[in-house]
């Protein structure tokens, strides 16, 4: 008798819903239906978009034979780490000048927050800091629990942030959690274009919440993933993690070149440290080796090529900042064109919350039993959350959205 497989007690997993979710709508056959659920841009005509300059650079890439398949360093492409924290930090950085800050090649920015969570896990503040309490946002993009628990946080808390009736920033609950948050506790702080609320807090309410973060000795660990979706803007977009360094913080930046370049699936992300001095940074980057040594060893390339010549050729990269611009641009007409639609309607309720919020998600408001009212009779499909991605609006599909939504909201409690 054959004996009974090693893996008989493992129990099924629940599904990634952001991914279920375009499953299911792949499967769905109604000529209707749309995507709203995907994190990822798409065209007018519902199309990924491969950004025009990456397609330039490609095909540079594939014409110059100086290059090979050799594996890059531990750390990654030193032209991509270097220029990737500049565009975070600015071209005037005090901390590039003095020389205190450093930075890993990761894959993606999920890659750069998990190996900052690895090293924050081993080494934050002294040794075996598993007990520190990181916070982060209520409510926030899902892997961010899954990271910091994977890399073995015990206590990962929310702060508050999104007030659901004024549908904007809680900033009195924010400031008071972080008041009452442990000293040296960790906080991940969304760089802009918040995920999935669309709302970041004013750079005077930033200034707020740095002070009490410098008073309570708080770790800022900035997650930017969308650096120009906010406003089409990269420096406005970076105003955060900038003031934050300007202020004498040492931060934790991760950064994802996933919807800013279009470049998903090559899993190009960077890590930032800014510390006190060189010397300390140099020893953190050196346990960040050994993570990444024990983890995928050694960085894909091309992604990280295509950014590092992007970013290094002043014509290439000003031909980037318009691409990022149309895109930008586009949710920006979305919202817009969502808001005008629903306001004709009468769709009960207030809707100005469309255009007030920024970069790629709304939370448009509406609640599970709506959702689920969209996805199944509409074939409309969103998180239960209520979080839409405006670039799954166009300007074909804007008229069908709206009335679903209308209705949903009419019919549907
Ligand atoms: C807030 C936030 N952080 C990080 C990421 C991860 O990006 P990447 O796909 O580059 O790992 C995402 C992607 O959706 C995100 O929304």
């Amino acid at each position: 008798m054959a004996a009974a497989s090693l893996f008989r007690d493992v129990p099924q997993a629940q599904p990634v819903l952001v991914f279920k979710l375009t499953a299911d709508f792949r499967e769905d056959t109604d000529p209707r239906k749309v995507n709203l659920g995907v994190g990822a841009y798409r065209t007018d005509d519902c199309q990924p978009w491969v950004l025009p300059v990456v397609k330039k650079v490609e095909q540079r890439i594939a014409g110059d034979n100086t290059l090979n398949h050799e594996y890059l360093p531990i750390l990654g492409l030193p032209e991509f780490r270097a220029n990737a924290s500049r565009i975070a930090l600015g071209d005037d950085s005090p901390a590039i000048k003095e020389k205190r800050i450093g930075s890993v090649q990761c894959l993606g920015g999920t890659g750069a927050l998990r190996i900052g969570a690895e090293f924050l896990s081993r080494w934050y503040n002294g040794t075996n800091n598993t007990a520190t309490p990181v916070y982060v946002s209520s409510p926030t993009w899902e892997n961010h629990n899954g990271v910091f628990t994977a890399a073995g946080f015990k206590d990962i808390r929310t702060y508050r942030y999104w007030d659901a009736a004024k549908r904007g920033l809680n900033l009195e609950g924010l400031l008071q959690d972080m008041e009452n948050a442990p000293e040296f506790s960790i906080f991940i702080l969304h760089a802009c274009a918040h995920n999935p609320t669309g709302t970041d807090p004013t750079p005077d309410q930033w200034k707020q919440i740095a002070d009490v973060m410098k008073r309570r000795f708080l770790f800022p660990f900035f997650d930017s993933a969308y650096q120009g979706f906010a406003s089409g803007n990269l420096d406005k977009d970076a105003w955060a993690v900038r003031y934050f360094v300007s202020e004498g913080f040492e931060i934790f930046c991760s950064q994802s070149f996933s919807k800013n370049f279009g470049l998903y699936n090559e899993r190009v992300g960077n890590l930032t440290v800014v510390g006190k001095d060189g010397d300390n940074v140099l020893r953190v980057l050196s346990q960040m080796e050994k993570i990444v040594r024990v983890t995928w060893s050694n960085p894909p390339s091309q992604g990280a090529h295509i950014v590092a010549t992007t970013l290094t050729n002043p014509e290439l990269f000003a031909e980037w900042k318009g691409n990022v611009k149309t895109m930008a641009d586009r949710i920006l007409k979305m919202r817009s064109e969502l808001r005008a639609r629903l306001e004709a309607l009468r769709t009960p309720g207030t809707w100005n919350h469309i255009t007030e919020q920024i970069g790629m998600f709304s939370f448009t408001g509406l609640n599970p039993n709506q959702v689920e009212y969209l996805i199944k009779e509409k074939h409309i499909y969103l998180l239960p959350s209520g979080r839409i991605n405006m670039c799954g609006l166009t300007t074909k599909n804007l008229d069908y959205v709206a009335t679903s939504i209308h209705e949903a909201v009419t019919k549907v409690q």
